[in-house]
């Protein structure tokens, strides 16, 4: 199944306050491939996400995984191959340690005490949170939240990661150890972010969202740099594209002839 495609096929999801929040979204994602969602608030990538996932079902439409689709029966398959990180860490942690909020998932899988052990060290070495083994996840901070949410992702070693705001609430040192892991990440990657830095170092394809559709797909480094288009999507270039002396050479006129 990880070498399939990920197809999502005109999509559209109405929250039950009658909200339209997509409106016909297609798209497929080949294995391997890492693609950022990019798009202002409210443009519609949580409830996209939350779809590919089977966290919510769409009214319109229909979401692929492989040849599985993602309908309440599929559910254990496809939350075995997806790890999803939510925007909201306080959705992804409820145990009461953070060992156990690692160890949920493997421990659902009824893998034996010790792999489990194994699976959770090594998801909390992997961000850096060894040290919040044992600390009550609704003390913990916004940013040490988000790493011991990330880190229940890796323990199920998902081959398709999907990450709503992955960088939210990281210091820098964390947001770079995450960077590097996700790029040494060869499976699928999903990214909505407003972290456009992060898009451009990560993520070879963007599909820009705007109220609930699919406003553009293509290059990062086509898409990115595309100014007119950046701001009809209510978005900037990267900061690391901008005419910054400290972070970039790259003025705003050479962004226009790229
Ligand atoms: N539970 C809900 N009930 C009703 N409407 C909702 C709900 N959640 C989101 N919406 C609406 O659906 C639309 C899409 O929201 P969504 O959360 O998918 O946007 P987003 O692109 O993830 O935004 P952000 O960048 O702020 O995270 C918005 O108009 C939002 O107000
Ligand atoms: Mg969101």
């Amino acid at each position: 199944m990880s070498h399939h495609i990920t197809e999502v096929r005109n999509l559209q999801y109405i929250y039950p306050d009658g909200r339209e929040a997509l409106k016909d979204v297609s798209f497929r994602i080949h294995h391997g491939e890492s693609v950022g969602i990019v798009g202002a608030n409210g443009a519609g990538k949580t409830t996209l996400l939350m779809l590919l996932v089977g966290a919510i079902f769409p009214c319109k439409g229909e979401v692929i995984v492989g040849e599985v689709p993602v309908v309440k029966k599929t559910l254990p398959l496809i939350r075995q191959k997806m790890g999803m990180l939510f925007q909201n860490s306080d959705d992804q942690l409820f145990m009461s340690t953070v060992y156990d909020d690692v160890a949920f998932g493997p421990r659902n899988y009824k893998l034996d005490e010790r792999e489990v052990e194994r699976s959770v060290v090594k998801a909390m070495e992997t961000v850096g949170i060894e040290h919040l083994r044992d600390r009550a996840p609704y003390k913990l901070s916004g940013g040490e939240k988000r790493a011991a949410a990330i880190a229940t992702v890796l323990s199920m070693a998902p081959d398709i990661l999907v990450m709503d705001e992955p960088s939210t609430a990281l210091d820098p040192k964390s947001r770079r150890r995450l960077i590097n892991l996700l790029k040494g990440f060869s499976h699928t990657k999903i990214i909505a972010t407003h972290d456009l830095d992060l898009v451009f170092e990560l993520c070879e394809r963007t599909i820009i969202m705007k109220d609930g559709r699919v406003l553009s797909d293509g290059p990062t480094a086509d898409i990115l740099t595309d100014l007119p288009l950046m701001e009809q999507s209510g978005l900037e270039a990267p900061l690391g594209l901008q005419n910054c002396p400290v972070c970039s050479n790259i003025s705003r006129n050479d962004l226009k002839s790229i």
